[in-house]
């Protein structure tokens, strides 16, 4: 049996990562394009690199989304049945400090992928999926947003998903190519990024019980998320590719929380006892209680969360659910992962690696 082959761009990153692992269980050929980088950036995925089941079945090709030669030359190569768009400048808060940068990648790289599917003469074999996202829908125009809900982008990072979304849509009416577009909600995991939200307060208080640190400086306490899990959401990536015909579709949990809960739910987990003072800038958390014995390096009433005027961004996207029905319908999808587990798996995980590094 011929097996399919599959090209991931920003294989090094969270969601990259995960699919690669994804496809390798069902038997795909996997293939990667990483940039280079003066240091490693391959964190994610050396234990995969490393894995000897996986020695003729994972590939990683030098290219970045800026350069069409790089992305021509391996596409001609490798002829690959599903090519997944997962790079891109994906923070929205450094989108305002680099929108021309932002925009380069994330519009002009995707658009650089599509030409050259094109220009390689496999818009009948190769299909293609777009990592779009929630943020398209910025000041939102629905209660919960689906695949209907007009967009209305509020960031350079946003604007830049606007133009790749299109452009994927573009190609499919013009040429019958099948290009889809997943309009991901926010997902998490371990191996987020740290200056992501869910990461940063997941290793911020890591740090601070191992004395390393003593506050966690934060924005917008108040901003609502759907928050899933990354692992969930790269199987729905591969569904929207397996799909009778190209699509768009808009996958999220249908819950929403928000950043100030995320970090309740943190102390609770950790069965540490904190309390809310002040309003707007001057909020903080103070630690009420805690078991002394498990957590040496914490005093009582120690400031544990202050605001920072730092982390707001100019245009705040204050409020996002997703209304997911036509994945659930017509993919066969559910989530798997609720919020209290991935708070504990990236609890676990931020913990003890600190652990680690410390008894090194
Ligand atoms: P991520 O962890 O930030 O990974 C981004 C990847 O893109 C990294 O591998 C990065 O390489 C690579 N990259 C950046 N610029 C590049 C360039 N010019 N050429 C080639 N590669 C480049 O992002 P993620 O959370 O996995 O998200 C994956 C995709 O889904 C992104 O497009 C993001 O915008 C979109 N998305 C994410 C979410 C979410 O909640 N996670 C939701 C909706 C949509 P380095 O490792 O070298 O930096
Ligand atoms: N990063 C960050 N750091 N965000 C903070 C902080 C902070 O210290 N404090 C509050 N926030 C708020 C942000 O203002 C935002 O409203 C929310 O927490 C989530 O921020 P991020 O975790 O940075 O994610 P995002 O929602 O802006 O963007 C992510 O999700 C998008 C999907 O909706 C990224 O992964 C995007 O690439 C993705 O498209």
């Amino acid at each position: 049996m011929k097996l399919k082959k599959a090209l991931i761009t920003g294989i090094t990153g969270q969601d990259g990562s995960y699919l690669a692992e994804f496809l390798l269980k069902k038997k795909y050929i996997v293939h990667g394009i990483k940039r280079k980088s003066s240091s490693f950036n391959t964190s994610r995925i050396d234990h995969i690199y490393e894995n000897k089941r996986y020695k003729n079945k994972f590939f990683l090709h030098y290219g970045d989304l800026l350069d069409p030669n790089s992305l021509t030359s391996v596409i001609k190569k490798i002829k690959p049945d599903e090519i997944y768009n997962f790079a891109a400048q994906s923070h929205v808060g450094v989108s305002f400090k680099l929108p021309n940068y932002t925009s380069q990648v994330n519009s002009i790289g995707t658009l650089n992928i599509l030409q050259s599917i094109y220009d390689c003469g496999l818009v009948s074999k190769t299909k293609f999926y777009q990592a779009s996202t929630s943020e398209l829908y910025g000041e939102i125009q629905e209660k919960k947003q689906s695949e209907n809900t007009k967009f209305y982008p509020k960031s350079p990072y946003a604007t830049s998903k606007l133009f790749a979304y299109w452009i994927t849509k573009n190609f499919r009416e013009s040429y019958k190519m099948f290009a889809s577009n997943g309009i991901l909600f926010n997902h998490e995991s371990p191996r987020r990024g740290e200056t992501f939200v869910t990461r940063k307060i997941t290793l911020g208080l890591s740090r601070i019980i191992f004395g390393l640190e003593n506050c966690l400086y934060l924005g917008n306490l108040y901003s609502l998320r759907d928050w899933g899990h990354a692992k969930d959401y790269v199987e729905m990536c591969w569904k929207v590719l397996q799909h009778k015909k190209p699509d768009d579709f808009v996958i999220a949990t249908e819950k929403q929380y928000s950043v100030k809960f995320f970090v309740d739910q943190c102390f609770k987990y950790l069965r540490i006892k904190i309390k809310w003072f002040g309003k707007n800038l001057n909020e903080t958390a103070k630690i009420i209680d805690f078991d002394k014995n498990q957590y040496p390096f914490l005093k009582k009433n120690m400031t544990v969360v202050k605001i920072s005027k730092k982390y707001f961004r100019p245009n705040e996207v204050n409020n996002l659910i997703g209304n997911a029905s036509k994945a659930k319908k017509l993919l066969k999808w559910k989530p798997k992962i609720d919020i209290r587990h991935l708070i504990k798996e990236m609890m676990d995980n931020d913990l003890e690696n600190i652990r680690k590094s410390k008894i090194k």
